[in-house]
């Protein structure tokens, strides 16, 4: 029955948290599949503000059971604090449960993280400094460790010690730092185990039987689809896969069983880290979409650069995840401009290109091709229906479906909660 996926169409950001918590009153069970505390969503409720970076926004809706599946890599202190801060304002986090086999982001992770980026200089990718990328080559080298293993202490001393075993040898010999100790850190990741025992599960049974009993699921995308370790702008990517496939492989439940993909789609881009983006702006209507976009990552409070709309990716995204539909967030950022641009195609090398180079090459040497939409300088924070906006706004949203070739089925004109616009119900 209804499973839907949600996952950024761009490059991660999108206001992903705004359109989960729309559905979240309808959702039984909100799941994230991939990525770990490099993601961040902000969800406004009532006049509260909630940054989450780990736990899936459904986890605001009380009547919503949240869930954090395989796919996702886990810090258990990061999760903890998390947790503690959502306590404390009275949020009740009892329904959480954890895939037993989602693995954990170890301090030596972390560790390997910033020293990599470190030694990599002008070349690194911009991480966000967790550990993920590491975690995950962990996980592919089958060294990870999982959430299941801190209930046998011999079987995780075993792995922490193979496991630092090559690393302690690159960052005493390469990185010129000093080694971790086993014993520590299997000490600190046993401290963890008591607590995180009640929200441990079969996460895919306990899926896969919301879904034959009709329960409407929800998979949650931490990062964009330009983000994707497959799809996106290698290598300045981060190392799962957002794109609607993870939410198959890292939740454990079939493709036939996806009924809906819904693409978050901002109305207009923006970036965090390194790596090409070819509608990016240094002037000052950069600065400007960047401050009224307020465009500042809720995760490592890094500024994000900022751009016009691209339609060619938009039209990708739609390709390599099967979207059923777009969710355009921000329109309200762009009010005010007299002329709005949008990249409708790249020039590379003199030639006119309308879809996505596979070469990395020929995407470093894209150059825009702008259409210029009328603008608008009506507010439209208060609108409702879609013929509540003003006639070039409507314009702009037709136009920005026609080229990303999927309905866009609500628009976000607001950070709270009520200011979205539904066009088409997801359910
Ligand atoms: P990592 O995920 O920390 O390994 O970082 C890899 C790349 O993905 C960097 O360019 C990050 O800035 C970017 N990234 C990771 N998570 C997010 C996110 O939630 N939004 C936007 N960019 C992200």
């Amino acid at each position: 029955m209804p499973a839907l996926v949600l996952l950024g169409a761009q490059w991660g950001d999108e206001g992903k948290g705004k359109a989960t918590d729309l559905l979240g009153g309808s959702v039984d069970y909100v799941v994230r599949y991939q990525g770990g505390n490099n993601a961040g969503h902000t969800v406004v409720v009532g006049d509260q503000k909630y940054a989450l970076h780990l736990l899936p926004s459904g986890i605001l809706s009380p009547e919503c059971t949240p869930v954090i599946g395989n796919g996702v890599v886990v810090d258990p202190s990061v999760l903890f604090s998390e947790l503690n801060g959502l306590n404390e304002r009275g949020v009740d986090t009892s329904k959480l449960l954890i895939s037993g086999n989602a693995h954990i982001i170890t301090p030596y992770n972390v560790t390997v993280d910033k020293v990599t980026e470190r030694f990599l200089g002008k070349r690194k990718i911009g991480t966000t400094g967790r550990g993920i990328g590491p975690t995950y080559a962990d996980k592919i080298n089958r060294v990870g460790i999982r959430i299941q293993d801190l209930y046998d202490e011999s079987i995780l001393t075993q792995k922490v010690e193979a496991a630092l075993d090559g690393k302690n040898q690159l960052l005493t010999k390469v990185f010129n730092r000093r080694a971790i100790e086993a014993g520590k850190v299997v000490e600190e990741l046993l401290s963890y185990a008591d607590r995180l025992k009640p929200y441990v599960a079969d996460t895919v049974l306990v899926l896969n039987r919301a879904l034959e009993d009709d329960k409407v699921v929800l998979f949650e995308g931490g990062q964009g689809t330009l983000l994707d370790i497959d799809h996106g702008t290698y290598p300045f990517v981060t190392s799962s896969n957002p794109t609607a496939g993870g939410a198959c492989t890292g939740a454990g439940v079939g493709p036939t069983k996806i009924s809906r993909v819904i693409g978050i789609l901002k109305a207009y881009t923006t970036r965090v880290g390194s790596g090409p983006f070819p509608t990016e702006l240094f002037d000052e209507d950069g600065e400007a979409l960047r401050r009224i976009g307020g465009e500042r990552g809720v995760t490592t409070g890094r500024d994000r650069r900022c751009g016009w709309f691209d339609a060619v990716i938009a039209r990708y995204a739609t390709r390599v995840n099967g979207l059923t539909d777009f969710f355009l967030t921000k329109l309200d950022v762009l009010t005010g401009w007299e002329q709005i641009p949008v990249c409708v195609a790249y020039e590379i090398d003199g030639k006119r290109v309308e879809e996505l180079p596979y070469s990395q090459t020929d995407f470093h040497h894209a150059k825009p091709v702008y259409e210029t939409l009328p603008g608008w300088s009506e507010d439209i924070t208060s609108a409702k229906s879609f013929s509540d906006l003003p006639k070039n706004a409507q314009n702009y949203v037709k136009a920005l479906e026609e080229m990303s070739g999927a309905p866009i089925s609500a628009i976000g004109v607001g950070p709270g909660r009520d200011e979205t616009i539904e066009i088409n119900s997801f359910l």
